[in-house]
């Protein structure tokens, strides 16, 4: 992979996109990339949680503009589905993903934080959806996401203004959920990352999928979902061994 460092740090799946020449920009190949290196964390089976990072000054500062500008609206709409596909497949995969969004998080590149489980900022970052700017809305999931996310009126004003957004501001509207010095971003993450390492496996993935699905249907059919969801890890090995581990009082071995 030539866009994308992939590493397994004390138990964690690091992905670090650079591609700092172009701010990490979004090409085609970046995009199947990251497709690709997700695909291959799932195949470490102990694993439960990765962290998506950028290098450099930006996390992504969008979509490759320079190669959008040539395209044609068959084309334009094969980038888009190609974008929405590879961000829904972290929604539908069982690792939890964490986005630290170290710098500038733009168009394209926001909405890859946005198909992340979770994110956390630097205070140096600035974060928003400028494709109004370039005659363009947002491709890979945005107007769908930040609506889900935080309500249409906040995406109205992200979106409608095309302007960016300070971590704090991220903070205030609930796109981020923890803002940090830059140098304590990584930390911060792995620390998060690490205690849901530590949690039952299975229990992670139902926990996942019932967030997820929770966003697509009524209350009382979430409801219907998360009974079977919840009653399905009963007899298992791991809820044996987690609500044993509490009642003799130790640490549960996952
Ligand atoms: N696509 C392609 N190249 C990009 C890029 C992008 N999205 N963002 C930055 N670059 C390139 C610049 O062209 C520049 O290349 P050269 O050195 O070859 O000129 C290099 O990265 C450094 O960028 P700047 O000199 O502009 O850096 P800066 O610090 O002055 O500004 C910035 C940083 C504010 C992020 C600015 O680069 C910027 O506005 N970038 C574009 C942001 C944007 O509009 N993103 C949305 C893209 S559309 C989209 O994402 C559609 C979708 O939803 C699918």
């Amino acid at each position: 992979m030539e866009f994308i460092k992939k590493e397994i740090k004390d138990g964690i799946g690091i992905l670090t996109i650079s591609r700092p020449q172009a701010l990490n920009a979004l090409n085609r190949q970046l995009l199947e990339e990251i497709g690709m290196a997700v695909k291959e964390l799932e195949k470490e089976s102990n694993l439960k949680v990765f962290i998506l990072t950028g290098e450099g000054k930006a996390f992504v500062a969008g979509a490759d503009i320079a190669a959008m500008s040539k395209y044609s609206q068959k084309e334009a709409l094969e980038f888009s589905a190609l974008g929405q596909d590879v961000f829904s497949s972290f929604e539908n995969s069982r690792l939890v993903s964490i986005a630290l969004i170290n710098g500038f998080a733009l168009g394209g590149g926001l909405e890859l934080a946005l198909g992340c489980d979770i994110r956390y900022a630097s205070n140096k970052a600035k974060l928003g959806l400028p494709e109004v700017s370039l005659g363009l809305i947002p491709g890979f999931g945005g107007t769908q996401r930040l609506a889900r996310m935080c309500g249409t009126g906040v995406a109205s004003e992200w979106i409608f203004s095309g302007e960016m957004f300070s971590a704090d501001q991220a903070l205030q509207v609930g796109v981020v959920t923890k803002v940090s010095e830059p140098e304590d971003l990584l930390l911060e993450g792995m620390k998060l990352a690490m205690s849901i390492q530590s949690r039952g496996k299975e229990a992670l993935a139902s926990a996942k999928a019932t967030i997820r699905g929770s966003l697509d249907i009524t209350l009382d059919s979430g409801m219907e979902k998360e009974r079977k969801a919840f009653s399905s890890l009963f007899e298992t090995q791991e809820s044996n061994e987690g609500m044993g581990a509490f009642l003799e009082k130790r640490k549960p071995n996952f």
